[in-house]
């Protein structure tokens, strides 16, 4: 398979993108101080923490702690994708540094908020971000449209996740529940524009699905390096409203038909390929879907 790059017929397409994305972007301008209960914080060194401040369920401490981790290897997932792109089209490496700068404060907000509650011990998660950090994370996807579409799935299945952590917070948590929803305006924004970039290239040449099926069908949440991250999954799965009905229905399902992948006429038979495999791959979800929703 001959390895593409973005198309520089879309330039201006992709710019009209960016500029869309940056009006969007300021239109929902935030810091995140303005999204923290502050009159809760005590020093630790006067007030040492202790389980007993803990006050949310486990399930929920779980998901913020893994949507944290997941948000602190931001240093990693830029230099991917600016080394994917370098020398690409200049409009996607100034959103990248739009992207990287509103990504910037989603860690903070997060941390800040699980030591201000006091619920998880400060030592603890100090380590285990450090640990995470200095693993690293690069996904498996290397040409400039399986990175588009990695990109896409990840900014949906996140704005997802965060949307639906924040319904079983709500009862729990006010405030938690609120920042939960800003992030995943944020992450709504980041998935329209990576989600639009391939749609005009599938417009342009429906060929490009093949690089766009080898992402759907290996998505993985990038976790990997995040310890016991297969426990934490089928606890927030079971506990806290995501899991992989909630990817089916509402990641997977939603971008078949966003780029409208069962019209597609490509004409490359390796193409061609791609596309039923795809098919498939959404028709055997659908009826493990199925299966689990009679029981
Ligand atoms: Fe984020
Ligand atoms: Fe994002």
């Amino acid at each position: 398979m001959e390895f593409r790059d973005l198309d520089p017929k879309l330039e201006p397409k992709l710019t009209e993108l960016y500029r869309l994305h940056k009006e969007r972007a300021s239109n929902i301008d935030w810091g995140y101080h303005d999204f923290l209960p502050w009159d809760k914080a005590q020093d630790f060194r006067r007030v040492p923490w202790d389980e007993s401040q803990v006050t949310l369920p486990p399930a929920l401490v779980t998901a913020v702690e893994t949507a944290l981790l997941t948000e602190v290897n931001l240093p990693w997932f830029t230099s991917y994708l600016h080394s994917t792109f370098k020398g690409s089209l200049s409009v996607i490496i100034d959103f990248i540094h739009t992207w990287t700068a509103e990504e910037d404060q989603h860690s903070n907000l997060l941390e800040t908020y699980l030591l201000i509650t006091r619920n998880v011990d400060p030592n603890r998660l100090h380590q285990l971000r450090k640990m995470v950090v200095e693993g690293g994370f690069e996904p498996d996807f290397s040409t400039p449209i399986e990175s588009m579409a990695y990109t896409t799935l990840q900014e949906l299945a996140t704005m997802v996740f965060y949307n639906n952590v924040a319904k079983v917070a709500g009862p729990y948590d006010k405030d938690l529940a609120t920042l939960l929803r800003r992030l995943a305006k944020d992450e709504t924004l980041h998935y329209a524009f990576y989600r639009d970039v391939v749609k005009a290239h599938l417009e342009l040449d429906p060929n490009y699905i093949t690089e766009v099926a080898n992402v759907v069908i290996n998505f993985q949440m990038p976790g990997a390096v995040m310890p016991d991250f297969e426990d934490r999954m089928s606890i927030i799965a079971k506990e806290a409203n995501y899991g992989p009905l909630q990817y089916f229905d509402q990641v997977l399902d939603v971008v078949v038909d966003y780029w409208e992948i069962r019209d597609l006429q490509p004409t490359h038979p390796e193409a061609i390929e791609a596309k039923e495999q795809i098919l498939k791959y959404h028709g055997r979800l659908l009826r493990v879907k199925e299966r689990f929703s009679r029981k």
